[in-house]
């Protein structure tokens, strides 16, 4: 494979930053520094480098994102820009966004190549954590609390059992497992109050707290050091 096809597949460089850094002698191919992009390399055996940072033949790939609002979680942009649009060199063949927030909902979302994944994360089966910092319209009494400690039906079905934690007034945060289309906006609707702001900040053990994303930022993860693999 050429090595710049090789470099672009398995890194954010785009085509043109990977010719740059090849100009600029970053790039070695077994320790030698190669400065013809279209140099052919083995991809099994050869060992590429960007300085001292090996290059993997990586199949697949894992990034999360603190989504911005106004961007909408969909594989095309029919009803609106896709948060994929945020991604640089989106070059890999599968890419898609696990679970979707709403329009207006901020916070971590992630996205991979990886079907099994996706399944894994987003399987009630698996009980993953999703948590979400809510802003309400009203303050959330202890009315409203043990409202929603009562069985609750969405869509026919009983809800999984949920936490509700960190209240203060109107801010709260909310611990689910399972993902219903609109459902923490619909739960605050039954006590009759309503959600200004809504921000997820978890999933499983990835909390966007502590990957530092500003708004429309994202970078790779890996989903074995947050014991998701
Ligand atoms: N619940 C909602 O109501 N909206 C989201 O975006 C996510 C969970």
């Amino acid at each position: 494979m050429r090595l710049d096809k090789f470099i672009a597949n398995n890194t954010f460089y785009s085509r043109k930053e990977v010719n740059k850094i090849i100009r600029k002698k970053m790039v070695l191919v077994n320790d030698k520094i190669i400065i013809e992009a279209t140099y052919k390399i083995d991809v099994l055996n050869d060992i590429v480098k960007i300085n001292d940072l090996v290059i993997s033949n990586k199949e697949f790939i894992y990034l999360a994102l603190n989504k911005p609002k106004d961007y909408i979680c969909s594989n095309s942009d029919k009803e609106g820009e896709s948060v994929l649009n945020l991604i640089e060199e989106n070059n890999w063949k599968n890419l898609h966004i696990i679970g979707r927030l709403d329009k207006d909902t901020t916070g971590l979302v992630l996205i991979t190549n990886d079907g099994q994944f996706t399944h894994k994360i987003k399987n009630n089966k698996y009980h993953v954590e999703k948590e979400y910092e809510v802003v309400l319209e009203k303050e959330f009494t202890k009315e409203m609390f043990e409202e929603l400690q009562k069985d609750i039906v969405l869509d026919g079905k009983k809800l999984k059992p949920f936490q509700i934690l960190n209240i203060n007034r109107n801010k709260l945060n909310i611990i689910l497992t399972e993902g219903k289309y609109h459902q923490v906006k619909r739960l605050f609707a039954i006590v009759k109050n309503s959600v200004i702001d809504l921000k997820r900040i978890r999933v499983g053990k990835i909390n966007l707290y502590d990957l530092n994303l500003d708004e429309g930022e994202y970078q790779e993860i890996d989903p074995i050091k947050y014991e998701m693999k």
